[in-house]
Formats: C-alpha cells, structure tokens, sequence
C-alpha cells in the first residue's frame, strides 16, 4: 500500500483537528513541514485553547458539534466533519490532542491520510493517561510516536518516534512535559516526511525510502 497520494512539489493542505492546549497545533503551524501547510484547525470544544491560538496564527479556525457522545462522533455529525475538510480541499489530516474515535465517514475519506500523535512509544500503553501508565508501570524508557490511524485504538502503522528516559524523581507532569518537547519535533518531521512523499507503508509497517 503506498500512502502518499498527492503530487510530489505541490503545496498540501493539512487539517488539524484538536480538542484542548493546542501546543502541537502551534509546534505544526510554526514547524518545518516542507511543502505542506496548516490550512484549518478544527474543534469538537468550543472552549478549547487551540481555538484562541489559531487566530492568533491567522489559521482559520472552526469549532464543530460532535453530537451527543463524549468518546466518538455522531455518524450526522462526523459526515459533517468530512464534507468540511473535503470542501476546503484538505489532502491530509492530523490528530493532535483530539479526545474522540475517529471510525466513521471521516476514516472511510481519509484512510492513509490521517496521522495522530500519541506520548508514549507504542504499542506500549495506547489509549488514555498514557504518561501515568509509563510511570505506573515502571519503564526507564518512554516517549512518543506518530503514526497513521487506522479503526483501532492508537494502532496504526507507526511513522516514528522519539524516546525520552524517566528520572527516578519524574512526576506525571515533569515526565509528560518532556515528551511534550519532543511531541513537537516528531510531529512536524512526520509530516514532512510525509509531504516529501518518502513513506510507504508494508504490511502495517512504515518505513523511509532512500
Ligand atoms: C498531547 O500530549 C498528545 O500526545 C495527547 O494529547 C496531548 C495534546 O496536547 N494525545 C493523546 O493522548 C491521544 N491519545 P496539545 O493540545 O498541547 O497538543
């Protein structure tokens, strides 16, 4: 399966879609992602931080109901979703802090085209709290990983990932700031790499071309 599907040289339009602080929208509108561009920001919290700062960064930014459910869409609703980034021409969409399942309409449109970041080095400790589990479970060494997202849960086929050590001492919040800082270079890279057109994918497995 090769993932890259748009022109290799012209400029990509990105989506971000985000749900609370917004630090990976900001790492990704300020980031080196080669020829792709943040183009929309898209929220299922009216509330939410990453609002604010993507007027800031002059990013169109627009909050969307999810419907009733906490932890996934309504199927109306995440149609909704997906004929916007359609309808605004988005060719690849990242999750960054987006606390919803994706698995209706908008994986079926974007299947290959979707990436999420995730603060631990999968598949260790997907899901929820995933710094509390890596400090929980006593690992020396933890992290984050980028990867493209498929019906599962944090399961997708890993793009990569940047390691960080727990200190003996590491809270929750020392150890999730950490790799939060390297949330930031990972991502960016990733979709670089993805817009250089460098990432096939095989067998669940993505590797770099040389
Ligand atoms: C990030 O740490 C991201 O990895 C995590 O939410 C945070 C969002 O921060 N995502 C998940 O845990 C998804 N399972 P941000 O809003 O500052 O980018």
């Amino acid at each position: 399966m090769i993932l890259d599907k748009h022109e290799k040289g012209s400029t990509l339009r990105i989506a971000v879609l985000a749900s609370g602080r917004g630090s990976n929208f900001e790492a990704l509108c300020k980031g080196d992602t080669g020829n792709g561009r943040i183009s929309l920001l898209l929220t299922d919290n009216e509330n939410a931080d990453v609002l604010r700062k993507a007027s800031e960064l002059g990013v169109e930014g627009i909050y969307l109901s999810p419907g009733r459910y906490r932890t996934k869409f309504g199927e109306a609703e995440e149609m909704e979703w997906t004929r916007l980034l359609k309808d605004r021409g988005i060719e690849l969409v990242c999750l960054a802090g987006l606390m919803r399942i994706i698995k209706g309409s908008i994986l079926e449109e974007y299947e290959g085209r979707i990436m999420n970041i995730h603060p631990a080095l999968l598949p260790s400790f997907p899901g929820l709290h995933a710094q509390k589990q890596a400090l929980d479970h006593g690992v020396r060494i933890t992290g984050c990983t980028v990867h493209f997202v498929d019906a599962g849960i944090d399961t997708g086929p890993i793009i990569l990932q940047k390691a960080v050590h727990v200190k003996d001492d590491d809270t929750v919040e020392t150890l999730s700031s950490r790799i939060l800082e390297q949330e930031h270079i990972a991502y960016s890279e990733a979709v670089k790499l993805y817009c250089g057109g460098t990432l096939p994918a095989s067998q669940g497995h993505i590797f770099k071309r040389e």
